[in-house]
C-alpha cells in the first residue's frame, strides 16, 4: 500500500488564516501520496480533480467557516473529490460521505478510509435517472443513517443541480435533523434570478437553460432533465427556510449563467445556518426529552 500522506500543519479548533490556507492548498496539490481515481472511474464532471477539491476547501473555510475540529457530512460525495483535500485539513474533526453510486463509495472506502479512519463512506440505494437508475428507494423517502444533531458542517457540491424540487425538500428535512446547534449548510446550485436570467437570455450561459422560462425548476436538456437543473432562487431557498434554516450571508453567484458580474466560482454558493427563532416542527427533528 502507498504510504499515508503527511498530515498538514492545519491549526486546531479556531479559524485558519488565509495565508495558512493558501499554503495548505499548495501542499495538497504537490502531495504525490494523495490517492486519485483513474480518469475512467471519475463520473463527477470534467476539470482538474484535485484542483477543484482544493478550490472548494477554500470556499468551505472562507465562506462556510469550516474548522479543523468540525464533524462534516458530504451529501453526494461522488468519488472523493471533496474528501481528499479535507483529509489534510480535518484534524480533530471527522467526515462522513453519502452517495448513490456504489463504485464511488467503494473507491473511497478502499483508498481513503484505509488511510484515514475518521473518513467514512456510505452507499444509499436511492434511484436517480442518471446516477443510479436501478436504485431501490426514492429520495423523497430518504432517512439519513445518522443521529439527530450529528454534524457541524454539511455540504452538497454540484448535487442540487441534479435534483428535482421534491428531492431538495427531502434532503432539506434530513439535513436540518442531523445539524448540531451552530452547524452550517454549504451548497452549490444554479439559481435563477434577474441577473442570471438576463445572462441566459443573452446567450452567455454555459448551458442551454432558457432564461425566458417561467417555471421555478428548469432543465438544460429537457430530454435528460436531471443532467442539469436550475431553480428560481426564492423557490429553492423556500425549501430550506421551511425546515428552520436561514441564509447566514448573501449568496456568492457564479459564472454559469453568464451574469454581468459573476463571483469567482462556477456555480452559485449558499451558506445557511439554523434559524434560532424557529422551533423544529417535525417529531423527527424535535429535541429529545431528558430522562
Ligand atoms: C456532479 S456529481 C458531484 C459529486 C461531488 N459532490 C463532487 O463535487 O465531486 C453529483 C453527485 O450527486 C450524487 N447524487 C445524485 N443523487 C443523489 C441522491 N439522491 N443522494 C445522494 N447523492 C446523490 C451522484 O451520485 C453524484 O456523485
Amino acid at each position: 500500500m502507498t504510504a499515508a500522506p503527511s498530515r498538514s500543519a492545519a491549526p486546531q479548533g479556531g479559524a485558519v488564516s488565509d495565508k495558512s490556507l493558501d499554503w495548505l492548498g499548495q501542499q495538497i496539490l504537490k502531495n504525490r501520496f494523495i490517492p486519485r481515481p483513474s480518469a475512467d472511474r471519475v463520473f463527477v464532471g470534467d476539470g482538474d480533480f484535485l484542483l477543484i477539491g482544493v478550490e472548494f476547501l477554500n470556499w468551505f473555510v472562507r465562506l462556510g467557516n469550516l474548522k479543523p475540529s468540525d464533524r462534516v457530512l458530504d451529501i453526494g460525495c461522488g468519488i472523493g473529490r471533496m474528501a481528499l483535500p479535507l483529509t489534510q485539513y480535518l484534524e480533530a474533526g471527522s467526515y462522513d460521505g453519502v452517495d448513490i453510486v456504489a463504485d464511488g463509495v467503494d473507491w473511497c472506502t478502499q483508498n481513503i478510509t484505509s488511510r484515514y479512519e475518521k473518513f467514512r463512506f456510505h452507499h444509499l440505494d436511492l434511484g436517480h435517472a442518471i446516477y443510479n437508475p436501478a436504485g431501490k428507494k426514492a429520495t423523497v423517502d430518504l432517512r439519513l443513517p445518522f443521529a439527530d444533531g450529528s454534524f457541524d458542517f454539511v455540504f452538497m457540491t454540484s448535487v442540487v443541480t441534479h435534483f428535482h424540487a421534491d428531492d431538495v425538500r427531502a434532503y432539506a428535512r434530513e439535513i436540518r435533523r442531523v445539524m448540531a446547534p451552530g452547524a452550517r449548510l454549504f451548497f452549490t446550485a444554479f439559481m435563477l434570478n434577474a441577473p442570471a436570467r438576463e445572462g441566459l437570455r443573452a446567450g452567455k450561459g454555459a448551458y442551454s437553460f432558457d432564461g425566458a422560462a417561467l417555471e421555478p425548476e428548469i432543465y438544460a436538456d429537457p430530454a435528460n432533465p436531471l443532467a442539469g437543473v436550475a431553480f428560481d432562487e426564492n423557490y429553492l431557498l423556500a425549501s430550506f427556510l421551511a425546515v428552520g434554516l436561514r441564509r447566514n450571508q448573501q449568496a456568492v453567484y457564479g459564472r454559469w449563467s453568464g451574469r454581468a458580474t459573476p463571483g469567482p466560482s462556477f456555480q452559485d454558493i449558499n451558506v445557511l445556518g439554523i434559524d434560532p427563532s424557529i422551533r423544529p416542527a417535525s417529531p423527527a427533528i424535535a429535541t429529545p426529552r431528558g430522562p
